[in-house]
């Protein structure tokens, strides 16, 4: 039997961390090394740190110096900067980047890619295509026709990438395809559970998630108990299922309770960047604002997305508030706003109509 060639498809924080895991997971089985190469492509966004090229110091050091510190990375990981090179040997192609960089990403992939592979996304996000949101496993079997899975979990790469126990949720069409998956990510210390439920339901619960996150964000520049918050995710929760049945017509609620669902929520309202980035971003427009007397927030005085994402984040990337201007529009053009009264009141914040203060009176 060939052996399958994974090209992983990104080069930041959680490809990083996921990358480790499949790397080590190869070198330590050799069942694995039977079914997969032993080689990782990790297509890496080639830039210089200190005058180096990060993938010369990936391949050297063998740490993601910039995107995942402090981390050592098995030598079977291999950055190459070449995305064709990567894309024309592989059978299995994992996607974890940005999603705002995915249509760029596809476009340059797709003459090379081999019509057999087959394909799973990690990446948590929508893509926006004419006047309809579309789950990225779509998008991906759209643009270069191969078999699409997913993986979604409440899966904190840097906690993951130290080992810390977690669950993760697969989904896909194909039970060979669960099959390959599972053995390829499961380890001890991250958990894979497989669901029935089309990975569409799934990626549309983490891209959504990352939108409630900044939720949880804009109430902790209240400096409340955890109480706010709470309610910031329960309605979240309600509000995303509800999305999910509008998007996709799939009634099944099986992933409310699984790693891709209520705790991928959680984890992100608390320990994510997402809500990390919007407390900071709600803390600069509450100064001087008294709560006690009901004062507004300003909407014209206070850091951009950008500056937020550059100070907190050094060099990775934000994606809930793509998320919420995505959503938006569906929500405005669908006059949905009743309906959604907290993911409106979320996305009209961070867009700028609304006052942060106003997250209170969802
Ligand atoms: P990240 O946020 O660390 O993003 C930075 C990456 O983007 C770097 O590799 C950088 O080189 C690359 N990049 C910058 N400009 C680019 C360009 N023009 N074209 C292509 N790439 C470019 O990335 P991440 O954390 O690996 O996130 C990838 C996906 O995984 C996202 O959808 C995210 O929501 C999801 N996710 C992240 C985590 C996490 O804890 N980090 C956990 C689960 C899911
Ligand atoms: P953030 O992008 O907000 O860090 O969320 C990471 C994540 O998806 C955890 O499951």
């Amino acid at each position: 039997m060939t052996k399958h060639k994974i090209a992983l498809i990104g080069s930041g924080n959680w490809a990083s961390a996921t990358g480790k895991i499949m790397g080590e997971n190869i070198l330590g089985s050799p069942k694995l090394q039977a079914i997969f190469e032993i080689g990782i492509q990790m297509w890496t966004y080639e830039e210089m740190i200190d005058g180096r090229k990060i993938t010369e110091i990936i391949n050297t050091k063998h740490q993601n110096v910039k995107y995942l510190p402090g981390i050592d990375l098995p030598h079977n990981l291999i950055a190459n900067p070449d995305l064709v090179d990567c894309t024309k040997n592989a059978t299995i192609l994992v996607f974890c980047l940005p999603h705002q960089f995915l249509p760029r990403t596809l476009s340059t992939m797709k003459p090379h890619v081999n019509p057999k592979a087959i394909g799973i996304s990690l990446i948590k996000g929508m893509m926006f295509e004419e006047t309809k949101l579309l789950p990225i496993t779509t998008f991906i079997t759209r643009t270069i026709g191969i078999p699409m899975a997913v993986l979604s979990g409440a899966n904190v790469a840097d906690e993951i990438a130290k080992g810390q126990l977690c669950e993760t949720t697969i989904g896909a069409v194909d039970e060979t395809h669960v099959k390959l998956f599972k053995d390829l990510f499961h380890t001890d210390a991250f958990r894979v559970s497989v669901v029935k439920c089309p990975p569409p339901s799934i990626e549309i619960y983490g891209a959504c998630k990352n939108v409630v996150a900044l939720g949880a964000g804009f109430v902790d520049a209240f400096d409340f108990g955890n109480n706010t918050k709470s309610a910031i995710i329960r309605n979240g929760a309600i509000e995303i299922l509800k999305l999910i049945k509008l998007l996709t017509g799939c009634k099944d609620d099986t992933i409310a309770l699984e790693s891709c669902g209520i705790a991928d929520l959680i984890t992100t309202c608390f320990g994510g960047r997402n809500r990390k980035c919007a407390e900071k971003w709600a803390r600069s427009r509450m100064v001087g604002i008294d709560l006690s007397k009901d004062e507004e927030a300003p909407i014209d005085i206070g850091m951009s997305w950008e500056e937020v994402e550059e100070e907190l984040l050094g060099g990775q990337k934000l994606q809930g508030n793509l998320t919420a201007e995505e959503i938006y529009v569906i929500i405005k053009r669908e006059h949905l706003e009743k309906e959604f009264p907290l993911l409106t009141m979320i996305c009209r914040i961070s867009e700028g109509s609304e006052p942060v203060t106003s997250i209170l009176k969802f």
